[in-house]
């Protein structure tokens, strides 16, 4: 029986399946483990179960166990993993796409109601009964004829694309390729993130955390944006310069923001805890009963497919 770290708590039902198949090192206690810790209990695992708030880095991976043949991550993102580092030392990396496109669009669609209708202002006021009602009280931005611009039109992309369409929203666009006509169900494809950012009277952050990502939203690349824009971000933290970001919040260049994932996650820019335009969640992307379990099935059978056939369809390195 092939031994797996699985290294942080799945649910009940995930954990008997792994527990049946492999010979595993559960984390009862759902510990966040150091480097030092993984590298200690990867002693002798043919494999590792990990997640995204496992930190395993060119240093991590180089002092893994020579047992240790595959990390499968158990999150579609594997910015938490170095690639090259892994392949160099011949670990397969694999991820788990498609399972949670559905409730990642959903939160998405929450980042952008919550963002554009003032729904942290409301929150508020709801719960201190201070507010009286008026024709001008909380006025926020509507969706319906607005223009959502998606950066990066993948699978999480399109299925927010299929969703904001049903609001009455013009769908934009940009993308590393032009996606075929049946895939963009008319949505109006950018070769450059200027033409998008435009047009876009919010925008929906969807692409990967790459090198060529990261800080995409900066200084520059917010006065591009129509004055009084509306950015959501699902994907990864590190796409958005915090303090830039922050300075057009705070001369109104950009309305209002949407976000479940950070920099440096769980810790998130002071700066932001001081606007009230400010609509935030904690990473709640996949979190629902459903997709948690579809993901982490799909993590175990990953592992069983690498170690049945040498090869898994959702290798990533
Ligand atoms: C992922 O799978 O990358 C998600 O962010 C996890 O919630």
């Amino acid at each position: 029986m092939k031994k797996i770290l699985v290294t942080r708590k799945l649910l009940k039902s995930n954990e008997d399946r792994v527990s049946k198949i492999f010979d595993t090192k559960l984390n009862l206690n759902d510990e966040l483990y150091s480097q030092k810790k993984l590298i200690e209990l990867s002693k002798g695992c043919d494999g590792i179960l990990s997640s995204l708030t496992d930190k395993l880095d060119e240093q991590t991976i180089n002092q893994l166990s020579n047992t240790t043949k595959i990390i499968s991550n158990f999150a579609v993102g594997f910015g938490n993993i170095d690639l090259e580092a892994a392949k160099k030392r011949k670990i397969a990396v694999t991820n788990t796409p498609d399972v949670l496109t559905d409730a990642t669009a959903e939160i998405t669609m929450l980042l952008i109601l919550g963002a554009a209708r003032r729904a942290s202002e409301g929150i508020e006021h709801a719960k201190k009964s201070n507010w009286k009602w008026s024709a001008d009280f909380l006025i926020g931005k509507q969706l319906t004829g607005a223009r959502l611009g998606i950066l990066g039109m993948g699978r999480i992309g399109r299925a927010v694309a299929k969703l904001a369409r049903a609001f009455g929203m013009i769908i934009h666009y940009h993308n590393r390729s032009k996606l075929s006509s049946k895939l963009e169900m008319g949505a109006i494809y950018h070769d450059n993130i200027k033409s998008l950012f435009s047009v876009s009277d919010i925008l929906s952050i969807n692409c990967p955390a790459t090198k060529e990502t990261e800080n995409i939203i900066n200084a520059e690349s917010l006065e591009y944006f129509p004055t009084g824009a509306i950015i959501t971000n699902s994907a990864r933290g590190d796409m958005i310069d915090d303090e830039a970001m922050i300075n057009a919040l705070s001369r109104r260049k950009i309305y209002a923001l949407g976000l479940d994932v950070y920099k440096g996650e769980p810790k998130l820019n002071p700066g932001y805890l001081n606007i009230k335009d400010v609509f935030i969640l904690p990473h709640l992307g996949s979190a629902t009963k459903q997709t948690r379990t579809a993901m982490a099935n799909l993590a175990i059978n990953n592992l069983d497919e690498f170690f049945k056939t040498g090869r898994c369809k959702n290798k990533v390195n």
